[in-house]
């Protein structure tokens, strides 16, 4: 470390919480899908009312906030086509789960969602992705988190218990299970959020007693989340190390994730709420290396979303 930024860190050491200084971003590359076809027509989770009215447009202006705020990021983004009659297509998380260059495709539960996969399947493999096929249900990034170096893998409502194995199979990493209790916490990513190598958020009562006792005993600095946060689906947020995306009404987490060094970044997709739906369902991350040889063949170098930065402090 060089003399001055030696210097500058004692400066804010006196005048910043201890961890601020600390908290690193890395360049990150998701997968989104336009909600040009989002509406709520069928409900397949108990935050879904199929006579509540939906306001594509207004879906489409929030979607593309979150879009704009990954790219102020730096972050990269590969859009995915949105097809007519997929309306939950925007929950590109679901569509698979990616590490390196490989990735497990995934197997909806409900027939209304199992055309995604296909489209998923082949984005993926466009970006040089090697897609395994999945036996066993499993939802993607939607029930499976990157715990950097292992997947949490949870199973209750949507992903077979047997996903689990083929996850293992497809990476060759230690594969961790918990069991989800509660079904408006229906997938792992609306109740637990993995913020870095060491801290997750997440919501203790969504889970079994057994996976509550083994978050804590593996991540002793957890930030439990309150319900009134969960139940806007604040945990259903995405980090890049410093940064968090998150739901702009999840107040009280925005001020937990200040308090630890992260740097709250809030959106709100509150008509995409009514799919049960947030922020880090919009998103499939793909865990690997960001590289400029990682072209979008739909919006190939040239386009905003193929520019890369290296300067994310906001
Ligand atoms: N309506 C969608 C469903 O129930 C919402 C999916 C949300 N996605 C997620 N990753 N949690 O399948």
């Amino acid at each position: 470390m060089s003399t001055t930024t030696h210097a500058r860190r004692q400066v804010l050491a006196a005048s910043e919480p201890a961890a601020r200084d600390d908290r690193q971003a890395s360049l990150r590359e998701y997968v989104m899908c336009r909600p040009d076809h989002f509406t709520v027509a069928y409900a397949i989770n108990p935050w879904m009312d199929p006579t509540r009215p939906v306001d594509t447009a207004l879906a489409i202006d929030q979607w593309e906030l979150l879009r704009a705020a990954y790219l102020s990021l730096g972050h990269r983004v590969h859009l995915l086509e949105p097809a007519a009659g997929l309306p939950d297509m925007v929950f590109a998380a679901n569509g698979a789960f990616v590490v390196g260059d490989r990735a497990l495709g995934a197997r909806f539960r409900e027939p209304v969602r199992t055309g995604e996969a296909p489209a998923h399947a082949g984005l993926l493999t466009a970006l040089g992705i090697d897609v395994a096929a999945p036996t066993a249900v499993n939802e993607g990034e939607g029930d499976f988190a990157w715990a950097y170096g292992r997947v949490l893998a949870a199973s209750g409502f949507r992903a077979e218990p047997a996903a689990r194995a083929e996850l293992a199979a497809t990476f060759a990493v230690p594969v961790v299970p918990l069991e989800l209790v509660d079904p408006r916490f229906y997938h792992l990513d609306v109740a637990l959020a993995v913020l870095d190598e060491r801290t997750v958020a997440y919501y203790p009562p969504a889970f079994s007693a057994e996976s509550r006792a083994w978050i804590l005993g593996q991540f002793p600095d957890a930030i439990e989340v309150g319900p009134a946060d969960a139940m806007v689906l604040g945990l259903n947020c995405v980090s890049d190390g410093r940064h968090v995306v998150l739901a702009a009404q999840a107040t009280e987490l925005a001020g937990l994730l200040s308090e630890r060094g992260f740097v709250p970044v809030p959106v709100d997709l509150s008509e995409l709420l009514k799919a049960g739906g947030g922020v880090k369902c919009c998103t499939l991350e793909l865990h690997r290396p960001v590289s400029p040889a990682h072209s979008d063949p739909l919006h190939p170098l040239g386009s905003a979303e193929g520019s890369i930065r290296t300067d994310l402090e906001i």
